[in-house]
């Protein structure tokens, strides 16, 4: 693109439909809230910045941003009260420069592709300097939408509103996606023109264009056929809509990459899965955050996997969670988990460990082909090579202030049932009694039985229930 693009983005309006404490363009599509997904098609057309005009909810709004606009300079300008689309942007302006163009967008239409845009950006260019670029599509239900009326010749004369439209223009189909472009110094002018004589009272953003036209502006409309990228959400139904199509969308590229999905209408990627070669996901998993699979990674059914690096040929078995949340997971190569398995922060498995039902892992180093199979615990443990971890044991690593480290070193063998007080190490080879109660450093190569002494009560009367 040859000339400078500020984005504004309207954020403002209320979202009565959505029933939601949340404001609106908060409301999350694929894991990100609506507004991040604007920013992010703002930033994938190398916008100068984006200015973000909020209203309702303007202090929750105002607080995501810093977070969703990220590398993108951006602003925020509040609109109070909302008295429409058109003074929506008026606030915004003090903050433009004349000098470029001013790309406006929705907060709550979030599939509009980068190169959409870049498409509505160049026939703005080509029709001109001074030209206004609306972008629209077709609808067989256009109901609710401005329509774009047309003169003789084609030519762009008018947005009409719904409300206003009479019934020969309601019947029209080419509708305002919400969407345009304009030289920044001409929609300055525009704007200061505007009136709120229309059936809903408002400033309306789309009174623009007949001030263009009574200004001898080439006032050009470039249509598109996909009316999801104009779709917006104004109610959970069409926010649930516009999850399913995104979701699709998401699922057709793993599959045109080669990744098998028992289906994908049954896959769901909040964040960013990166796969490799010959990778097979059954149905109903959920990834979030950032998720790497690697060549000839099977995941079960049922999973739900964030912030983990699953690495070649380890299979995850269907119902097991892992969530590396900041500090991360990663899942050596060849490596077996679940069923019902739970992968905690910090988690690092070497290759070829097994992690087995109802087992969870916290903040733990398991080294190659370690194995805990049934019902256990490992929290801040660091466990060797070939350690054999038996069902129902568990690390005791908080001792209600601070947590301390268990290590168990190379095929150290720990039987049932066993409780392991941190901070203690279990020296190489040895094996651990099963029921025992660990609170001491244990010699590498010794069996360790540590269990409480029975106690035996004769005649004893088990209490009774009260009638
Ligand atoms: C608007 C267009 C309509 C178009 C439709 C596409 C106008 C007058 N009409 O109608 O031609 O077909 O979008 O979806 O522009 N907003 C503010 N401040 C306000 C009012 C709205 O920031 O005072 C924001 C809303 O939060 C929303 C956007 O502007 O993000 C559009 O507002 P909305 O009320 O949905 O406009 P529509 O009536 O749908
Ligand atoms: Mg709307």
């Amino acid at each position: 693109m040859s000339h400078t693009v500020d984005v504004v983005i309207l954020a403002a309006g209320k979202g009565t439909r959505m029933k939601s404490a949340l404001p609106k363009v908060l409301q999350r599509l694929a894991g990100r809230p609506l507004l991040g997904h604007v920013l992010d098609t703002a930033r994938g057309l190398a916008a100068r910045r984006a200015v973000v005009v909020t209203g309702h909810g303007a202090e929750q709004v105002e607080a995501a941003l810093p977070a969703l606009a990220a590398d993108l300079p951006w602003q925020a300008v509040r609109q109070q009260p909302q008295w429409g689309t058109g003074h929506a942007v008026q606030q915004a302006m003090p903050c433009l420069d004349d000098e470029g163009v001013t790309l406006v967008l929705s907060g709550d239409v979030p599939l509009t592709r980068p190169e959409t845009l870049a498409a509505l950006l160049s026939a703005q260019a080509s029709a001109g300097p001074d030209a206004l670029a609306l972008l629209t599509v077709t609808m067989a239900e256009p109901h609710g939408y401005g329509r774009l009326v047309r003169g003789a010749d084609g030519e762009v004369q008018r947005i009409v509103e719904e409300k206003d439209a009479t019934d020969a223009e309601r019947a029209l189909t080419e509708v305002y996606s919400g969407i345009l472009a304009a030289p920044t110094r001409r929609l300055r002018a525009w704007l200061s023109r505007l009136d709120n004589h229309n059936a809903q009272g408002e400033f309306y953003l789309t009174d623009v264009v007949r001030h263009a036209v009574a200004d001898g502006v080439p006032v050009v409309a470039h249509r598109i056929d996909d009316a999801l990228e104009v779709a917006g959400v104004n109610s959970p139904a069409q926010l649930a809509a516009l999850e399913r199509a995104l979701q699709r969308r998401v699922a057709d590229a793993l599959l045109a990459q080669g990744v098998r999905l028992a289906d994908p209408a049954r896959l769901d990627v909040r964040g960013e899965l990166v796969c490799g070669q010959d990778v097979e996901i059954d149905v109903n998993c959920v990834f979030e955050g950032r998720v790497e699979l690697g060549d000839g990674v099977r995941i079960g059914a049922h999973c739900v996997i964030a912030n983990a690096r699953i690495e070649a040929s380890a299979v995850i078995e269907p119902f097991t969670h892992i969530d590396g949340e900041r500090s991360g997971v990663t899942v050596g190569a060849h490596a077996r988990i679940g069923p019902f398995a739970r992968l905690r922060p910090g988690t690092r498995l070497g290759p070829e460990v097994h992690i087995g039902n109802f087992v969870e892992v916290k903040n733990s180093t398991l080294a190659a082909g370690a194995k805990a199979n049934h019902l256990a615990y490992l929290g801040d443990a660091t466990v060797g090579e070939r350690v054999n971890y038996g069902a129902g044991s568990i690390t005791a690593n908080y001792d209600g202030a601070s947590k301390h480290r268990t290590v168990i070193e190379a095929d150290v063998h720990v039987g049932s049932n066993c409780v392991l007080v941190a901070p203690v190490t279990l020296g190489a080879g040895g094996t651990i009694g099963a029921g025992s109660t660990v609170t001491k450093d244990t010699p590498p190569g010794a069996l360790t039985v540590a269990r409480a002494k029975p106690v035996t009560v004769p005649n004893w009367q088990r209490p009774r229930k009260a009638r």
